[in-house]
């Protein structure tokens, strides 16, 4: 029922840990002009050298280790051709398997310049992750974190994605709970202690609505405005919660 053992948190401290070294190193190395498959050779000579693997490699025939998604870009971007040039939001998402336990983040970048309304979008999509992650504790629910990601988006004039949702993480990429980025306060799945979730909000400029590219993965805005993305895994405790996606935590 999402309750994790003690070694079992250590396990998907461990592998959050190396995770999120890996999508700051690839964060740092960002320059315009690379294509997103040179992004992907180096998020695979990272994996490599930390000794884990991708957690998103074949899941459901994923065919890339990370995910890049570029502007309207959502989520689920397949690594490619594709270059990314200034005034470009980058979102990165990567998941590791170490030990077999999985960790999952994600970070959007704005390369070199970028417009202030991206800028602001970026902004607020990682305030809204942190609003989240100060609304998990044991007690809450999933309703209460996602209205709190929610309530506070739309404050700001844009918009959350509903149709994908953050998750419990543990020996698998997705289990229970879903954790939806909008809500009513009090409603959903009730979080206990020991519980490992990964909060991500997905935040659009515009309207909500999404389309699938043909490549059946990358997930983009309908009216063709940018996305931005942010995500951590945290363990529930009982006065809040610990992000495992950390590199000193
Ligand atoms: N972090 C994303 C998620 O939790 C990445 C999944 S990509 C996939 O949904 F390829 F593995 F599906
Ligand atoms: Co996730």
């Amino acid at each position: 029922m999402g309750v994790k053992k003690a070694e079992e948190i250590e396990k998907i401290k461990k592998a959050g840990r190396i995770c999120k070294k890996i999508l700051l190193e690839i964060a740092n190395s960002l320059k315009e002009g690379m294509s997103t498959i040179e992004i992907a050779k180096l998020a695979e000579y990272l994996m490599e050298k930390e000794k884990v693997k991708s957690a998103f490699y074949g899941y459901r025939g994923y065919p890339g280790v990370i995910c890049i998604s570029i502007n309207e870009e959502v989520v689920h971007g397949i690594p490619s051709e594709k270059i990314i040039k200034a005034g470009d939001i980058v979102s990165l998402d990567v998941g590791v398997v170490k030990d077999g336990y999985i960790g999952d983040c994600a970070i959007s970048c704005g390369i070199g310049n970028i417009p202030k309304e991206k800028q602001k979008l970026i902004d607020v999509t990682k305030m809204a992750l942190e609003i989240g992650i100060s609304t998990a504790r044991a007690g809450s629910r999933t309703g209460d974190i996602g209205w709190a990601i929610q309530s506070y988006v739309e404050k700001n004039g844009f918009s959350v994605v509903r149709d994908f949702a953050g998750h419990g993480v543990g020996k698998y990429l997705h289990e229970e709970p879903d954790v939806p980025n909008f809500g009513r306060p009090g409603k959903g799945y009730l979080l206990k202690e020991n519980m490992v979730i990964a909060i991500e909000p997905m935040v659009n400029m515009g309207r909500p609505d999404l389309k699938i590219l043909s490549d059946g993965w990358t997930v983009v805005t309908a009216d063709g405005l940018p996305s931005a993305h942010f995500e951590e895994t945290v363990v529930i405790t009982n006065n809040g919660c610990e992000i495992l996606t950390l590199i000193d935590g």
